[in-house]
């Protein structure tokens, strides 16, 4: 067998032994359980020579894993038969767990809550049994859980349970429990299971909501199509190498799957990967503009995290924290493109035909923009680009710079009296100075919220130009820099006297300043914050 395709099969190895050499090797024992379970002498030989990840001569790593605190496994229990003890809501769950699962779900109870009984009036192959659970019941059950009050009860159940040869779950008690019960992310047939060996269940809730918003409900939809095509795939007798990059683009979509796969799906799929196996031919990729919000990673949007951890390669700009490239698939290539406003910068144009060039190639590229892509972020010129050269965009919004900083001043950009219109403006024109033809009237508007992006520089004459065209001196100003990051820095002042105070304060990072009567609130930060910021030479009053 070729060595890396063995390698790569190694990933779906569930499938390949259910299907590949090893399944043979497996089929071809014909001998009793026991044996079958344990591979020949010679076989295991064959197994490890088959599964070995080294080249000759190099070191054998050792175990792939070690202190594995328990095995997850994933028991089929269709059919089966469960038994229960115990008629609390903890049980409950517990049989509503394995009913779901197929099982034959017995509850022994004397004392039985009304939801067990609904929902055993709902399942007919659910029964309840309205006394305490006997040695004798145990036997022959696929699984045992039970409810216990004492540490002799459980003890009780556990001794029952294990005469009769049945492993065991002693709810809450996992000291007298042969398994645990993880918390589960229910894309089925995608099952994922997670434990902390009993140690604190709370963090594994907390990660499955993680998983839960990571995970695109249609993936279930996917999983299923994955079987039917497996079955459509081995009548096809598909290349080795075909099927391997087959399923590599098929995981690829399903991961950022917004609906279920379409009739074409598997021939498009078939002729990509035999394509991209025998030719390297190119395939059209895609492009999607992401906003990564303004410095926060949690700003970041759900659909944003998804595309980053689907996407082959990453496009991102100096803005984009850190902690957000580094959200993307460990295998995908992060390109830095960024920007800067009086620093050497890359180039508009070289960022555009690297987008066209790369998703050209096939490849899911992510342009991964600070704050949102429509905001300041030259988006047209890359949208009309890639429109231009055939390749599908999308675009991901993000949380915008100033919203970020609104947020965080706990002031609204709106207010009914006093803020009724909103306007984002830049105040760096294509040659780095103020722009000679905004509205001034517009700007000067009492009952507006003004946001000025990329202005720090051009502060002095913007300020000039506004009290020149009527803005009244004492109307609130404040600068907000690195806004949502954890060294923001806030400078307050009035459109009188804030260019004089900033250049004083020589903010480095990003800014943004709010011109506007609505402001006014911001400078009664919570005590506690002014004293914070106070201390920490942040609030520049
Ligand atoms: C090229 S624009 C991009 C704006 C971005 N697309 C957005 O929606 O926030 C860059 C400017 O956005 C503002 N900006 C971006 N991130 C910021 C932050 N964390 N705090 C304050 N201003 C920020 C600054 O004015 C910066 O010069």
């Amino acid at each position: 067998m070729d060595r890396n395709a063995c390698l790569s099969e190694r990933r779906d190895y569930t499938s390949w032994l259910a299907h590949g050499p090893a399944a043979s090797i497996i089929r071809s024992t014909k001998v009793g359980d026991e044996q079958r379970q344990r591979p020949r002498i010679g076989q295991n030989a064959r197994m490890n020579e088959l599964f070995s990840t080294r080249s000759e001569g190099e070191e054998d790593r050792g175990p792939l894993m070690r202190d594995l605190a328990c095995l997850p496994v994933f028991f089929a229990l269709a059919g089966k038969r469960v038994v229960l003890a115990g008629g609390s809501n903890a049980i409950l769950w517990k049989a509503e767990l394995c009913q779901a699962a197929g099982a034959e779900v017995e509850v022994y109870s004397e004392d039985t809550c009304p939801g067990l009984v609904a929902f055993a009036s709902r399942h007919p192959q659910v029964s309840l049994v309205s006394r305490r659970i006997e040695p004798e019941n145990f036997r022959g059950a696929a699984l045992a859980i039970a409810e216990a009050e004492s540490a002799a009860d459980a003890a009780r159940l556990r001794a029952a349970a294990r005469t009769a040869g049945v492993a065991v779950n002693i709810i809450d008690k996992p000291g007298f429990s042969d398994f645990q019960f993880g918390a589960i992310v229910d894309r089925s047939p995608l099952v994922i299971g997670i434990s902390t060996n009993g140690g604190a269940p709370k963090l594994a809730q907390a990660l499955r909501g993680r998983l839960e918003a990571l995970l695109p409900r249609e993936i279930k939809l996917w999983a299923q199509t994955a079987k039917v095509w497996r079955e459509k795939m081995k009548v096809l007798d598909t290349p080795l190498k075909t099927r391997l990059r087959f399923w590599e683009l098929f995981s690829g979509r399903a991961l950022a799957a917004r609906c279920a796969p379409r009739d074409g799906d598997l021939a498009t799929l078939l002729a990509e990967a035999g394509a991209g196996a025998d030719t390297a031919a190119a395939v059209t990729g895609s492009v999607a503009l992401v906003g990564a919000g303004p410095g926060d990673p949690e700003l970041l949007t759900l659909k944003a995290l998804r595309a980053l951890q689907s996407a082959d390669v990453i496009l991102y700009d100096d803005l984009v924290a850190p902690a957000i490239v580094e959200m993307a698939r460990r295998e995908a290539e992060k390109i830095p493109v960024g920007k800067r406003g009086y620093k050497p910068s890359c180039r508009q144009d070289h960022i555009v035909s690297q987008l066209v060039a790369l998703a050209s190639q096939g490849k899911r590229v992510v342009r991964l923009k600070g704050g949102d892509p429509m905001i300041f972020g030259r988006a047209n010129e890359e949208i009309a680009a890639l429109r231009a050269a055939g390749i599908p965009v999308e675009v991901v919004p993000g949380v915008t710079a100033a919203l970020g900083a609104a947020a965080m001043l706990q002031v609204s950009l709106t207010e009914r009296e006093k803020a009724r219109r909103l306007q984002f403006i830049t105040a760096h024109a294509h040659d780095g100075k103020l722009p000679g033809d905004m509205d001034w009237r517009a700007l000067c508007d009492p009952r507006a919220s003004t946001v000025v992006y990329m202005g720090v520089k051009t502060l002095e004459p913007l300020a000039g130009l506004l009290l020149a065209n009527g803005m009244d001196p004492s109307t609130p100003a404040l600068l907000v820099e690195r806004a949502t990051c954890p060294d923001e820095r806030r400078i307050f002042g009035t459109i009188g006297n804030l260019a004089a105070k900033v250049a004083e304060a020589e903010p480095a990072g990003p800014c943004v300043i709010f011109i506007g009567e609505s402001f006014a609130t911001a400078f009664s930060l919570p005590l506690t914050q002014v004293k914070l910021e106070a201390e920490s030479g942040a609030l520049a009053r």
